[in-house]
């Protein structure tokens, strides 16, 4: 016996179902008929357990009535039982191709209709709960992925936040100000745009170039901080920033910490291929490096230095003009100027 189910009954005949209702009430089942397809399929929706239907009915019969439920997707998990006389043997295939699940022969047997309710019914269980356990699973990897975002933009925030920070270390024993990172590694967006880089690669370029002069760390402070010219041999060792830098990020596995260290080691390189550590020339250079030594630059001569005091722009752009093709990469630097205005905003923005 089978828990009391929402059993609708159609049929076109009155005494046809007016028996089946008496048969499944005694059953403990609640009922609802329909004298038609068209009115039953009104009357259809997600509290019906079960369907008995007839098959030859005016307006619509039993198998395109079928077909209209499974085309439902409210109502396509119903169990349909197809209530056929003798001689429409035949049409049961048709009715199982139309999406029927069973059927029971008229006249209707009590018994034989209890047990196939009963069984359709247990299908209709197991189903719902199939169902609901699968609505529940998606649930569960929804807000399981949800918390796994969350987590991966608070790393990737620690992540980025650390980059800062170390470099922001660097730059305390340079006594530069932090605003330099901010200036340098916005322009160095700018220019990137300007060139078509991607937004990824925009982005990248953002949060690496900080890390260009990290190898500083690792400078002594009497020639990092010397107020005077450098002499050959201290020249040499400031040089060594580059190697240093690309060093400590080097056993990074992030891609912001890879393109901190190319950034480190490139950043003064020159187009000629008079730069350094490698004297690398043209494209050889890495992109990233040719567009943070043209933004690097341009912080360096607009701003006071201990060696140096703030050149004004004017002056600037008028060094700058004649590395264009030795010192920069020609590209690099024309997209520079022609941003000259956001890059000027970005210099105000974050002044000293
Ligand atoms: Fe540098």
């Amino acid at each position: 016996m089978s828990d009391p189910a929402k059993i609708l009954i159609v049929d076109d005949e009155p005494y046809n179902l007016l028996l089946l209702k008496r048969h499944l009430n005694l059953m403990g089942h609640e009922v609802i008929s329909a004298e038609n397809a068209v009115l039953a399929l009104e009357m259809l929706d997600r509290t019906i357990d079960l369907v008995l239907s007839d098959v030859m009915m005016p307006e619509m019969d039993g198998f395109e009535f079928v077909r209209a439920i499974r085309r439902n997707a409210e109502t396509q998990n119903i169990p349909v039982i197809m209530v056929t006389t003798l001689s429409e043997k035949n049409d049961r295939l048709r009715a199982v191709e139309a999406g029927a699940n069973d059927f029971i022969t008229k006249p209707v047997d009590a018994l034989e209709l209890q047990v196939r309710v009963g069984s359709m019914l247990r299908l209709k269980a197991k189903q719902d709960e199939i169902l609901r356990f699968e609505s529940e699973l998606n649930q569960m990897v929804e807000q399981r992925t949800q918390e796994l975002r969350l987590a991966l933009k608070r790393m990737k925030k620690s992540h980025q936040d650390t980059i800062v920070y170390l470099a922001a270390a660097a730059e305390y024993k340079d006594e530069e100000t932090g605003a330099h990172i901010q200036r340098m590694s916005n322009y160095c967006a700018v220019i990137a745009q300007g060139l078509g880089l991607d937004d990824d690669e925009v982005e990248l370029l953002l949060k690496s170039s900080p890390m260009h002069d990290l190898g500083k760390i690792g400078i002594p402070d009497h020639i990092l901080l010397k107020p005077g010219k450098l002499d050959p041999d201290e020249w040499e060792i400031m040089k060594t920033h580059t190697e240093i830098g690309a060093e400590i990020l080097g056993a990074g596995d992030s891609d912001y910490v890879n393109m901190g260290a190319i950034i480190a080691l490139c950043h003064h390189e020159k187009w000629d291929g008079t730069g350094y550590p490698s004297g690398l020339s043209g494209e050889d250079i890495p992109l990233a490096g040719r567009i943070c030594a043209v933004a690097d630059v341009f912080d360096a001569l607009t701003s006071k230095r201990p060696y140096k005091e703030a050149f004004s722009v004017e002056k600037s752009l008028g060094i700058m003009a004649e590395g264009r093709g030795t010192h920069f990469d020609p590209a690099v630097y024309d997209v520079f100027l022609k941003r000259l205005d956001e890059i000027l905003a970005i210099r105000s923005q974050y002044s000293d």
